[in-house]
């Protein structure tokens, strides 16, 4: 179980805090959603726990234990916004073994086969992917790494009707096997998947 507890975040350029006082906890292979409008603090949440953020109050545990932001970056795998904006490989393949330095082909196949993308010729340029397909390829570049919380903002932002039903049913794929926070202002797109639905409002969960 991940345990945030009464986290508080302030920066140092700000005068308000962007956090305040937020709690929840997720379990293993629960997935959880966290809405607000723009500006709530979704994203700086994020940041918060996958540890590239530091917050001034609180306390964040994995398992029982506290970990620190180093430890947090380690055990979390995030999706940016528009994640396809920042693909470095000049092919999937290649987009897929960054960060890698020995990679066997099966840990590829296993992670092309979660997120629906089996058998895609990986010696093309991930431009070449349509728009859902290329969130799809964004999300197995972080399970490369076998994360243990994947960490999803906005995954169906900008996608026209049909992408966005390619992003639901992936996250429909990882369901029970993967501990998966997801921010988002389309909480209905998601319906019946999460087990939790937290909503944000400047800095406060509203509903836990
Ligand atoms: N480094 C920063 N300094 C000052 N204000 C910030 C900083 N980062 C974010 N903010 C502000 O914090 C609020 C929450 O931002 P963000 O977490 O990006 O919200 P969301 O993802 O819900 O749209 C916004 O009002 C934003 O302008
Ligand atoms: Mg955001």
């Amino acid at each position: 179980m991940l345990d945030l507890k009464e986290i508080t975040y302030q920066p140092q350029t700000g005068n308000k805090k962007i956090l305040d006082d937020i709690s929840f906890s997720i379990h293993e292979n629960e997935i959880i959603l966290i809405c607000g409008s723009s500006g709530s603090g979704k994203t700086t949440l994020l940041e918060i726990i996958s540890g590239l953020t530091i917050p001034q109050k609180g306390k964040i545990t994995w398992k029982n234990k506290t970990i620190s932001a180093r430890q947090r970056r380690w055990i979390s795998g995030v999706v940016f916004q528009f994640p396809e904006r920042y693909f470095l490989g000049t092919t999937i393949g290649k987009e897929l073994k960054i960060g890698h330095k020995s990679l066997r082909e099966k840990n590829i196949d296993r992670v092309l086969k979660k997120v629906g993308l089996s058998g895609i010729n990986l010696t093309q340029p991930p431009e070449q992917l349509s728009g859902g397909q290329q969130r799809r390829l964004a999300v197995a570049v972080q399970l490369m790494r076998n994360p243990s919380i994947l960490l999803l903002d906005e995954p169906t932002a900008g996608l026209d009707w049909s992408m966005k039903n390619d992003v639901k049913n992936l996250v429909l794929n990882l369901k029970n096997k993967n501990t998966i926070i997801i921010v988002t202002h389309e909480p209905s797109l998601f319906e019946g998947i999460p087990s939790k639905i937290l909503n944000i409002e400047r800095g406060k969960i509203k509903n836990y």
